[in-house]
């Protein structure tokens, strides 16, 4: 098996490591350097792996991200072929304002079995394990999602609570949640963890949609493969340049909807470490001289969904 414990040890080693090297940028108001941090500290230590990784989900393409871009060859070598999704800050303004909820995170999959996708905008659904898959689609109205999911969980629809971005573009989407009388958990960015609250009932979501980052929905695609929950998508083109770099890579059907099989096949690793702490894990816990962190791990093929802890002494 290639996506072994030892791999899934590797991976949480470079989240953890990645999260520690912003953490001198919790609260400092500079974005960017947060995430140049995380990501050379990630690259370094992907490559300290014997796999032959490839980016698939990175830091941007070629000409304007000097590292872990979309085509970059990862790894010292060896007989593991994998593809490998990449965010190595996501909330950066969490970061850079000491917010809850910023993460370093990273998806693994044997090569070929995860979605090459654009750097665009992707339209999402992702619904909770508890929900017959017929009953909501990407397809549907915002009301007829809402209500097939009040009737198979038989609630109100006052009870149900959907999460998404809080953001001009989704105006309508929050007008007609008003309109239905649905709890609405409106959150400023890191949509993640936004789709990943619909894994478990202690977060309270039954349904997280609207328009945020095709990255982002691929890397919480294959977290929630693991719980078996619910992820459509659709990618967004809003110029030119952006359909002809869609094409070029293999997309032909631009308005497609992918399933979340389509997305991510296979085994594959998902790890998010904490950088500040949020709903899904605990931020960087400074003590003694060592960084606590914590790292949620999914591992597919052993239905692994658990929280990690790791004590670290050196720095990146
Ligand atoms: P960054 O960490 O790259 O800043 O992304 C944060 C984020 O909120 C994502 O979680 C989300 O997918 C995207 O930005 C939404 O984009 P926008 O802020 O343009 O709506």
């Amino acid at each position: 098996m290639a996506l072994n414990k030892e791999l899934i040890n590797d991976i949480i080693t470079v989240t953890s490591k990645a999260a520690i090297s912003c953490y001198d940028f919790i609260g400092k108001n500079q974005k960017k350097n947060a995430d140049k941090a995380a990501t050379d500290s990630m690259r370094n230590e992907i490559n300290k792996l014997s796999i032959n990784g490839e980016v698939v989900i990175g830091e941007g393409e070629l000409d304007n991200a000097p590292m872990l871009y979309i085509g970059e060859k990862l790894g010292s070598g060896g007989n593991i072929n994998l593809d490998i999704a990449v965010d190595p800050v996501e909330g950066t303004n969490f970061v850079a304002k000491n917010l809850p909820g910023a993460l370093s995170v990273i998806s693994v999959a044997e090569k070929g079995n995860l979605f090459n996708a654009p750097e665009t905008y992707m339209d999402k659904i992702a619904v909770s394990n508890k929900i017959p898959f017929e009953a909501t689609d990407l397809d549907f109205s915002v009301e007829k999602n809402i209500k097939n999911i009040a009737d198979s969980l038989n609630k109100d629809l006052t009870n149900i609570t959907a999460c998404l971005l809080d953001r001009p573009r989704h105006k309508k989407i929050i007008d007609e949640l008003i309109r239905m009388k649905v709890k609405m958990r409106l959150i400023s960015d890191g949509d993640v963890s936004g789709a990943l609250m619909v894994t478990d009932d202690k977060y309270d979501v039954d349904i997280f949609l609207g328009i945020g980052g095709g990255p982002e929905g691929v890397l919480a695609a294959s977290a929630i493969d693991a719980y078996q929950c619910k992820f459509q998508g659709r990618f967004i083109f809003d110029n030119d340049k952006e359909i002809e770099r869609a094409k070029k890579m293999g997309i032909k059907d631009l308005n497609k909807k992918y399933d979340l099989n389509e997305i991510i096949k296979g085994d594959s690793i998902f790890c998010a470490t904490g950088i500040t702490s949020g709903d899904l894990v605990k931020g960087i816990n400074l003590k003694d001289n060592k960084y606590i962190t914590q790292t949620l791990v999914t591992h597919k093929s052993s239905n692994t969904c658990k929280i990690v802890t790791r004590e670290d002494t050196i720095k990146t």
